[in-house]
């Protein structure tokens, strides 16, 4: 399957779609709970105008924005840039969707690959229940000096 042809999966109960402009205040008011060094608006802005990049959203039936996921492909790879769910919501697989969603019908790239805080156990777990392999660990790679993991997943190729 080509990159970007399947727009919106849907199952059940939630259903993921293409992110929108119109979507960044809830996305946001996610972030900011989810992160300690949250994004900005505009790195978000500047993701959904990068052609290079995928950015998703997961709604519930009633669609109640719970969660999103910012990819780019870089070359041959890419790269898991944000992922996060509504705290309400975790545990209840909505980040494995997003990312098996990614791989299956956004991915232009052969390797996942991302960083992760090392102190992030909800993440690591997510990342090796999907089979990400630790590559090696990047010294104090964010702004507060914690170490990232790096993680990687190798695509299987796609007949064409
Ligand atoms: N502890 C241990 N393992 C966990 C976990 C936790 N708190 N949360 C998820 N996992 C693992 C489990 O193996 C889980 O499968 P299981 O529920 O059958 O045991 C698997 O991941 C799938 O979990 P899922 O329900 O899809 O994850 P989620 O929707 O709760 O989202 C995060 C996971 C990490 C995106 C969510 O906790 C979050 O938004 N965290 C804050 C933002 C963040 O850290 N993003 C990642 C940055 S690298």
């Amino acid at each position: 399957m080509t990159k970007n042809a399947k727009s919106d999966v849907n199952c059940s109960f939630f259903k993921i779609e293409r992110l929108l402009k119109a979507d960044l205040k809830k996305l946001m008011e996610i972030e900011k709970i989810s992160f300690s060094h949250p994004w900005s608006l505009s790195l978000f802005e500047g993701e959904l105008d990068n052609p290079s990049s995928t950015c998703l959203k997961i709604l519930t039936k009633d669609s109640i924005f719970v969660g999103y996921i910012v990819t780019r492909d870089i070359v041959d790879e890419t790269h898991i840039l944000s992922i996060a769910v509504h705290p309400d919501f975790r545990r209840k697989g909505l980040a494995k969707m997003l990312i098996e969603t990614c791989e299956k019908n956004f991915c232009g790239g052969k390797l996942l690959l991302l960083e992760v805080r090392v102190s992030n156990e909800p993440a690591i777990g997510l990342y090796k229940k999907l089979g990400f392999k630790q590559l090696y660990v990047r010294k104090r790679y964010y702004p507060d000096g914690e170490d990232a993991i790096v993680m990687e997943k190798k695509l299987c190729a796609t007949a064409e």
